[in-house]
């Protein structure tokens, strides 16, 4: 049966990863981002669906979900550093407070409205995955800290689905290379450091976490729900 495949910033890194693995299983897939020309020309490159949708809006969210029947996997990829957009003069608490909301929004309330769109279209057997970050763990500011919400806020969500069938999990991301999270502001020293924090001495790639959605999404992870599934090659061990 072919499966309906959603994936919040699906354009770049992490999510075309996602988007192209369920792809090659010949799911229908559906792919969202802001940026009218990348969905565009991603969806092209993958032969997939792209929406152009604001995930942190709920009118657009609202809207893409009216485009799907039934759904079968949901990723919540989209988040991120969110861009200044002040111009640096506002008083300090105002930028801090812009800070803050722009990360909840771009990296919590993403997924939170996204699922909530989507919640009627889930079946016995569908699974909502959630992309989080080792940032949770530590050094996070307010980016852990939104992603250490992601994560309280996806085990009240499997305690409210998986009883219906669904499974809830997040995959935590340690340092993936090969996407635009740093926006090209990585230093060659800065990266050493999280490649050397790792046990096994290497990057993760968008492929690593691709592959895991992928196992969560598959028959042999129904009893895996509630969970925050650490893929950072040991750079955070939970004992
Ligand atoms: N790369 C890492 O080292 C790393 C580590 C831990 C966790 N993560 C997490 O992995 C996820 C994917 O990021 P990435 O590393 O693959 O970065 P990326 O290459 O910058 O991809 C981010 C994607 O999200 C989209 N996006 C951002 N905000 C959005 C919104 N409000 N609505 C819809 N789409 C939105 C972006 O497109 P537009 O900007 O055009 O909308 C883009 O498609 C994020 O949640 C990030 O926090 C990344």
């Amino acid at each position: 049966m072919t499966r309906t495949v959603l994936v919040t910033g699906g354009t770049s890194g992490i999510g075309r990863a996602v988007a192209e693995r369920f792809a090659a299983d010949q799911a229908e897939v559906f792919i969202t981002g802001r940026t009218p020309g990348t969905v565009e020309q991603t969806a092209k490159e993958l032969g997939v669906h792209g929406v152009v949708c604001d995930a942190a809006d709920p009118g657009r969210a609202e809207a893409c979900a009216a485009r799907l029947g039934t759904l079968d996997v949901l990723v919540n990829a989209a988040g991120g550093l969110p861009q200044a957009t002040g111009g640096g003069d506002e008083p300090p608490l105002d930028a801090l407070l812009a800070q803050w909301h722009a990360n909840l929004s771009q990296n919590l309330l993403t997924a939170v409205l996204t699922t909530a769109s989507v919640q009627d279209k889930l079946t016995g057997g569908s699974c909502v995955i959630s992309i989080g970050s080792i940032g949770a763990e530590r050094r996070g500011g307010s980016y852990g800290a939104a992603k250490a919400a992601l994560a309280a806020w996806n085990a009240s969500l499997s305690a409210e689905l998986a009883p219906r069938g669904v499974t809830c999990n997040v995959i935590s991301a340690g340092y993936i290379s090969g996407t635009n999270f740093f926006h090209g502001g990585l230093s060659d020293e800065r990266r050493r450091t999280l490649v050397e924090e790792t046990h096994n001495k290497r990057a993760g790639t968008v492929d690593d976490i691709a592959q895991t959605a992928h196992f969560l999404a598959s028959p042999g992870a129904r009893h895996l729900t509630g969970q925050t599934i650490h893929v950072n090659g040991g750079a955070f061990t939970t004992r």
